[in-house]
């Protein structure tokens, strides 16, 4: 069954042939990315260990994993439960679980962090790591934002190091961004390269720069949707300079006829899932993202290149983070989820 063999060999230029195969992988974090990435790799014949702080989450994630491949055997073995059963097992098995990344690493191809999006944190990890795990163990981040150089400049594996970039769900969303340093060996590269491949998803290769391919788009026009709705929130008279405003806008009829000309919220999820064929409209998207990553990934791109009005601050998304209206994790964000 294509699930359970790996074709890393297959098709490769010759020197991906030579980069090593990656058999088992460390994932650290078994929070949504950490938790989709093990389940993937494990249904591809994978070893995974998944690391975490806890019993606790390491439970919760090892039970969200078989949940989801209950799903998925829904739909794959509609006609062959009991295959679906053994499918199962066959995965779970290919899962263990620790707290103590320091041994999880004695014995691993591939290092991959999943864990809170914070440089100095995932720094010290790394940097930690890196005195015990073999010389010949890569390490990888899921990084959303954070500059690949810099997590990798707590070890002294530059060159066994770079960026895989899933995405959210991970066992539904086929693209991974693999990021290259200048550092990153080639070697290294085709391995995630080709790794990526293994776990049946389709790699684009990516430079160290802010956001990568994806999130270099998709985060501008997620906060440009934000300021085309604040635009039109603008002419609610809440304080004087907003009432100057809406007097302003008053004084052309069209604009007062038409109250939400520049957009509100759902009307612009609509246009932009109906006109655009987009499966989510952009406040659907960061209430499903978390308004806390989004804030925390413009905030470093908006002190990393100040004058760039596409980095620029929303008042909207601060005062929302600010009130722990994170999106749907905490049940309110753009909008409610209770
Ligand atoms: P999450 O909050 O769901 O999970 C993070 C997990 O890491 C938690 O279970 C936490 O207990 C664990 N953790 C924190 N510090 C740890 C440590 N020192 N050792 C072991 N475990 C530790 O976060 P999520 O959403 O899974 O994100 C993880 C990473 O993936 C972040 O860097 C994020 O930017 C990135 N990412 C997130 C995406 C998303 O849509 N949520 C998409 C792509 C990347």
């Amino acid at each position: 069954m294509a699930f359970f063999t790996h074709h890393i060999s297959r098709g490769l230029s010759s020197s991906a042939v030579r980069n090593a195969v990656i058999k088992h992988v460390t994932i650290i974090g078994g929070g949504q990315m950490g938790a989709g990435i093990a389940q993937v790799a494990a249904s591809t014949g994978h070893s995974v260990t998944l690391v975490d702080t806890s019993e606790d989450i390491l439970n919760k994630a090892v039970k969200g994993i078989e949940g989801s491949l209950k799903r998925v055997v829904k739909k794959k073995f509609a006609d062959k439960p009991e295959a679906g059963v053994e499918f199962i097992q066959k995965v779970l098995q290919n899962v263990s679980t620790s707290t103590d990344a320091t041994s999880a690493v004695q014995s691993t191809d591939l290092v991959l962090e999943a864990i809170v999006e914070n440089l100095k944190i995932k720094q010290d990890l790394f940097g930690g790591l890196d005195k015990v795990a073999p010389a010949h163990t890569i390490f990888a981040s899921n990084t959303s934002s954070l500059p690949i150089t810099d997590i990798a400049s707590s070890t002294n594996r530059l060159d066994r190091f770079g960026g895989l970039h899933f995405f959210n769900p991970v066992p539904m969303m086929k693209l991974v961004e693999v990021i290259g340093t200048s550092t990153t060996s080639q070697e290294t590269f085709d391995s995630l390269l080709n790794f990526s491949k293994a776990l049946g998803k389709t790699p684009v290769s990516c430079k160290d720069t802010p956001g990568f391919i994806v999130n270099r788009l998709l985060v501008p026009y997620m906060m440009e949707a934000i300021r085309l709705h604040e635009r039109d929130l603008s002419r609610c008279p809440t304080s004087i300079t907003n009432i100057f405003r809406f007097i302003d806008f008053c004084s052309n009829p069209w604009l007062c006829l038409s109250p939400s000309g520049h957009g509100s919220k759902e009307d612009i999820d609509i246009a932009m899932k109906l006109g655009a064929g987009y499966p989510m409209g952009p406040f659907e998207l960061l209430d499903y993202v978390g308004l806390d990553t989004a804030k925390f990934i413009m905030d470093g791109w908006s002190a990393m290149d100040p004058g760039n009005p596409l980095f620029g601050q929303s008042e909207m998304l601060n005062k929302l983070v600010a009130e722990g209206k994170y999106g749907k994790k905490t049940g309110e964000g753009f909008y409610k989820y209770k």
